[in-house]
This record gives structure tokens, sequence and C-alpha cells, in this order.
């Protein structure tokens, strides 16, 4: 079941044309990965998935929906962290946690706060104001509040950005379950090729606002007749490579 179609989205701002016509689709509990160097227009790309950019055309269907003309109720089915965004700093985490519960109207606010808690393993951050926190612990808690309404559709700009090896691991793992045992579909954005080969099922490069190729992390080292990901990207960022 197809979760999310987006059909060429064009975004520009003044003269970079951040965005040139990507399409994409993610189903039911598939995990997506959007890679390319920076500046790509990855970001961008997620932003309009997600109705904080307007695109100047282009498409996005959530779950059969049109977001533009349906905005509230799709978004409410939909959920996003980025180490970029804030959280209100001078909460305690389960307060922040507690108020987006509250704005999802969640049934048993209470109860579903408790549970992001113990899947992100932050309980012993519960009653830390949220500045405090370090980055990879306020990483963990953006992944809590984008879990909170348990999102059919998860967007991810670099999730694992600021964690050790030690909690991204365990984030990937838990992400990984989340999308077989609940269906959720996942788009994530990384630079971390590891992760993106063990995570994605199917991966979306983009260069230049545009995708260049798509497949799994073999099919694209295949196609580009390198060994793996990382010389993938080497190639594409490097000498502007296209797929044999
Ligand atoms: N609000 C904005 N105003 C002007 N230009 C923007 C804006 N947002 C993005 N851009 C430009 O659009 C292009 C794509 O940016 P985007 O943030 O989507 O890249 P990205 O692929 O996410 O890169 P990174 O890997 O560095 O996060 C860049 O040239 C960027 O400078
Ligand atoms: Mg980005």
């Amino acid at each position: 079941m197809v979760i999310l179609e987006a059909v060429s989205l064009v975004k520009r701002f003044g003269d970079v044309r951040a965005v040139d016509g990507i399409s994409l689709t993610v189903g039911q509990g598939e995990i997506a990965g959007l890679l390319g160097p920076n500046g790509a227009g990855k970001s961008t790309t997620l932003h309009m998935l997600l109705g904080l950019v307007t695109p100047d055309s282009g498409e996005v269907r959530m779950f059969g929906l049109d977001l533009a003309k349906n905005r509230t109720e799709v978004l409410s089915q939909v959920n996003f962290s980025a180490s970029y965004l804030g959280l209100p700093g001078v909460l305690h985490v389960r307060e922040v946690l507690n108020a987006f519960a509250r704005l999802y109207g969640l049934r048993h606010p209470r109860k579903r706060v408790e549970e992001v808690i113990d899947l992100l393993e932050i309980g012993p951050l519960a009653r830390r104001k949220v500045v405090e926190l370090s980055s990879g612990q306020h990483t963990r808690v953006q992944l809590a509040k984008a879990l909170i309404n348990e999102p059919r559709l998860l967007i991810l700009d670099e999730p694992t950005a600021a964690l050790d090896p030690d909690a991204g691991d365990r984030i990937r793992a838990m992400l990984v379950r989340i999308a077989r045992e609940s269906g959720t579909a996942l788009l994530i954005t990384s630079h971390n090729m590891r992760e993106v080969e063990r995570m994605c099922e199917r991966i979306h490069f983009v260069s230049a606002g545009r995708i260049v190729a798509t497949g799994t992390a073999a099919e694209l080292a295949s196609d580009f007749g390198v060994d793996d990901l990382e010389e993938v990207f080497l190639k594409v960022a490097r000498e502007g490579a296209v797929p044999a």
C-alpha cells in the first residue's frame, strides 16, 4: 500500500533550483532513504512533504489524500524529527512530550508519553530541562516527540547525526522494529552510508535537486560499477556520474 506519493516537486529559492522535479513513493512499512551531497535538496523535499514549504509545482499525496486539500487530517498521521528543530528549552522533557501528546489530541496522552520515554530509553532524562540536554540526548527527545502520535509516516532528517555509535545502533534497531511491527513508513536522510545500507530498502540518490538513481544499496553499487554505497556517493558527488 502506498503511504506517500510525491509527484514532480519543484522549489526554487530565487535563482537556486533547490528541488527540480522530484517524484517518489514510500510504501507501508518501507524504510526509504534520501541520499545526496550537501545542498542537493533533501531537506527542502522533506519540508514540502510536511507542508512546511509550499512547492512551486507538484503534488504530495499521503494515505491517498492530497496534502494541500487535507492538511490537518493528513498531518495528524505524520511526524517529523530533525536536529535543527528546537524544543521549548525551559520545560522538562516529560512536560514537552505531554504538550505534544495533547496537541495531537491523543486519547491516553500520559500513557503514550511513558511508552515513548521507554522506547527511547530517556527515563533518566524525563525530569531534566530541555536546555540542559546534550545534543545526543536532545536527539532522543526529538525522536520520542516524533513517535508520540504513532505516525503512519515518519520523516526523519539526519536522525542519528548527533548520536554516539551505541545510541545510534539502538535507535536504528528501534526504528526498523517500528517499521516491521507497526507498518510505519519511514523516509530518512543521512550522511552515514552504513546506516543507509543497513536500514533503507530503497534509496533515492539526489543530486542538484533531482533523483539520479533509485535502488537498494546493492543495486546502486552494481549500477555504478563500484563496491558499496560510499563509493556510489563519491562517484556521484565528485564526478556527477549517472548509472551505466
Ligand atoms: N529557505 C531557503 N532560502 C534560500 N535558499 C534555500 C532555503 N532552503 C534551502 N535553500 C537552498 O536550497 C538548496 C537545497 O538545500 P537543502 O537544505 O534542501 O539541501 P540538503 O540536501 O538538505 O543538504 P544538507 O545535506 O547540507 O542538509 C541549497 O542550495 C540551499 O542553500
Ligand atoms: Mg538537509
